[in-house]
């Protein structure tokens, strides 16, 4: 097995919204499509998600987005391994290449919603609000937020 993380490209979306499809079933896969076209459209402040591929196959992918609300925080928008794929460090290059890139961008706190709190919490993220069913809203602040625009 070797792994390439990058980015995803227009031509990969709907191979990367099967994984949804197999892990999330129907509908979700369908909303994704269109929040992974956005990377490709006209908005000033597009998502950007990468891919891990296994030769030439989709085998998971990730996402981020400026979180408009307030300056300098992102939000992480999916993290999906396909399941025969799980637990072999693919989910861990990914997420890394997600906060490689918020850093990059200046990003200083990160948001995530989970279940997922070991995985999240093995990068430094913090459960900050438990919600039902064991979703967890985790930070990760890795500098402080600027109070202006
Ligand atoms: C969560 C997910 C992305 C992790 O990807 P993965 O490739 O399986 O994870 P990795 O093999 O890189 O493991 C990374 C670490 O997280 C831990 N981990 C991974 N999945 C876990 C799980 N479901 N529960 C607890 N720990 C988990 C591993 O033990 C590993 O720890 P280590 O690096 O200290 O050994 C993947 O399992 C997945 O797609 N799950 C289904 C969809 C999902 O739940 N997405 C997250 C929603 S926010």
């Amino acid at each position: 097995m070797n792994i390439l993380i990058q980015d995803l490209k227009v031509w990969q979306v709907r191979e990367a919204a099967e994984i949804v499809r197999e892990i999330w079933g129907n509908e979700p896969a369908e909303k994704v499509i269109d929040e992974m076209n956005e990377m490709f459209g006209k908005s000033k402040f597009p998502p950007h998600y990468f891919v891990a591929l296994d030769d030439l196959q989709i085998v998971g992918f990730t996402g981020l987005r400026t979180c408009l609300i307030f300056p300098d925080t992102y939000e992480c928008i999916w993290i999906n391994v396909k399941p025969e794929y799980q637990g072999r460090g693919i989910g861990r290059l990914l997420n890394e290449a997600r906060l490689n890139k918020i850093k990059e961008l200046g990003g200083n706190v990160t948001w995530v919603m989970t279940k997922n709190l070991k995985f999240f919490g093995s990068f430094g993220f913090l459960s900050i609000r438990e919600y039902d069913d064991g979703w967890h809203l985790m930070e990760l602040k890795t500098g402080e937020v600027k109070f202006t625009n």
